[in-house]
């Protein structure tokens, strides 16, 4: 029998950006029946899938709670709802961090702590969240700016994450590093998302991104990969049991390289600006999923 997959999707972008909408015909291709629904499509059965792949939940920061509780439900989830549950907090990066990972500083804020402010430029966002909501950046001189935002943030009950600005990312962005079941497929920069005039899309869901094509050197891909593996050995799982990961990497003030994000739960995976093999092998990284199920 055909095996049946699901993409999970949410309600206002059903069928992703677009990125990886034609991820259904490459499946198909491979004899493999995918369908693109909402994650909290009142009407489908998720039970009934042989696999559930999360891509485009990009409406769950709101409502955390629910989400993993679907993402429980699921059995063929991937990747799995421990995964999605650690990963959707960003206090994640102090748990890589401790495992000795170069990660960007991260002081996670609760309501009522006094942060410890960097000496220079530094971010404040929402440790839940994605597609830069929430993000702001601030000067030394800009305490009283920050101390607002600070308050706006743990007034919709978040934890803050606060960080330095690094610099480097003005000039260069920051580069994202895809592994498809563990190996490593492609490569993407994305343009300063916190430089004037960023917006949101027509969505809201997400800023407006510049991305590109990347071939990143060899100091940024060998962080990725002990970066991947740290984030598996954590979670207590193979690293090709993860369908997909990107590693979103930045370099320091002394130009090493250092994780911004390990998107494991609902990243946007590049395949606009991927060679043309890069859809195929995601298709086929399904398969092997399936073969495992
Ligand atoms: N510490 C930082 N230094 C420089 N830029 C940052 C920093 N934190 C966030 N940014 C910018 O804000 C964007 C969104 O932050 P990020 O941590 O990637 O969260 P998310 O993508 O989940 O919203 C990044 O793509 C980057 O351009
Ligand atoms: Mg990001």
């Amino acid at each position: 029998m055909m095996a049946r997959v699901l993409l999970a999707g949410c309600a206002c972008l059903p069928t992703s950006d677009g990125d990886d909408t034609p991820l259904a015909d490459a499946l198909a291709e491979l004899g493999v029946a995918a369908e693109w629904v909402p994650w909290d499509d009142p009407d489908t059965d998720f039970t009934a899938a042989d696999l559930v792949v999360l891509r485009a939940t990009w409406d769950y920061a709101a409502r955390r709670e629910e989400f993993l509780k679907w993402c429980d439900s699921v059995p063929g989830l991937v990747n799995p709802a421990p995964v999605a549950r650690w990963n959707t907090d960003k206090s994640y990066l102090v748990d890589l961090a401790a495992q000795g990972v170069p990660v960007v500083p991260t002081e996670l804020v609760a309501p009522d702590a006094e942060p410890t402010w960097p000496a220079g430029e530094f971010v404040l966002k929402p440790s839940v969240g994605a597609g830069s909501r929430g993000a702001a950046r601030f000067g030394p001189d800009q305490l009283d700016a920050a101390r607002g935002h600070l308050a706006a943030l743990h007034d919709r009950n978040q934890v803050a994450v606060l960080q330095p600005y690094q610099a480097a990312v003005d000039r260069e962005g920051e580069t994202a590093l895809v592994f498809l079941g563990g190996h490593f497929s492609h490569a993407f920069s994305k343009g300063p998302m916190l430089s004037d005039g960023s917006e949101l899309d027509a969505s809201g869901l997400f800023a407006g991104e510049k991305l590109a094509q990347a071939r990143p050197a060899a100091a940024l891909r060998r962080a990725a990969e002990d970066a991947l593996d740290a984030a598996a050995d954590f979670l207590g799982v193979d690293r090709t049991e993860l369908l997909y990961a990107r590693v979103d990497l930045v370099r320091g003030a002394d130009g090493a390289p250092l994780l911004l994000e390990l998107e494991l739960t609902e990243p946007s995976l590049g395949f606009r600006h991927a060679d043309p093999g890069a859809l195929p092998r995601f298709a086929s990284a399904v398969r092997a999923a399936l073969a495992r199920r």
